[in-house]
């Protein structure tokens, strides 16, 4: 397995991502949508990694300036099903954060819903307690908000009912400049 930046105009690996996007998230980029997202992750001044092996792609990470760029939000981030638990996440993470560091970023942030009830976040109302629920957040079900911890990021805040009743977003943050 291989971590490169990704290739914007090889078309096979396009359509792979776009296949990615549409396993991994189901919900938000079926159809077209995947293939407008991985265009929007392409554009000139995002950042792409990819990590790859024998022209099939694993997995696939992109970013964006915000604030300027000391700022950067990752979006999205997304491994296929059947090589999951390999590394491959955390390896192109890993690469973006030193991409953008690179590039004047203090501080890599990124938003990962709880829309399917994965974290006692979605249990009760968010806006009561709300620190506290931060502050005692428990995985029911193998939600990625633990991947992120794992690679150093820390939880600094939510938005209740982001995505619906009990479907809040988690938003998360490390500090990436050198
Ligand atoms: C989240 C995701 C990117 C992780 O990729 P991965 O390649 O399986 O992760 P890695 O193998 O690099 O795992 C690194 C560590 O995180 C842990 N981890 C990975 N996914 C986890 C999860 N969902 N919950 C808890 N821990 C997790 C691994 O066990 C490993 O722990 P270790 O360092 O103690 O061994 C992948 O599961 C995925 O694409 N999921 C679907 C899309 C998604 O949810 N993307 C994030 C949206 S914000």
């Amino acid at each position: 397995m291989e971590i490169k930046e990704f290739p914007r105009s090889d078309r096979a690996f396009l359509l792979q991502a776009q296949d990615l996007l549409r396993e991994c998230f189901p919900q938000a980029y079926s159809g077209d949508l995947a293939a407008q997202q991985i265009a929007l992750c392409l554009e000139e001044d995002r950042l792409a990694f990819m990590a790859e092996e024998e022209g099939n792609l694993l997995g696939f990470v992109g970013a964006m300036p915000q604030y300027g760029v000391t700022a950067w939000e990752l979006h999205p981030l997304a491994v296929t099903e059947a090589r999951r638990g390999e590394g491959s996440g955390a390896a192109v993470g890993a690469r973006l954060e030193r991409e953008c560091a690179a590039r004047g970023c203090l501080t890599l942030y990124l938003g990962t819903d709880d829309e399917f009830f994965q974290t006692s976040l979605s249990q009760g109302d968010l806006f009561e307690d709300t620190f506290r629920k931060i502050q005692d957040i428990r995985n029911l079900g193998r939600h990625p908000y633990e991947f992120y911890q794992k690679q150093g990021f820390q939880i600094v805040g939510v938005l209740p009912d982001a995505n619906g009743p009990g479907k809040p977003d988690i938003w998360m943050a490390k500090r990436v400049s050198r």
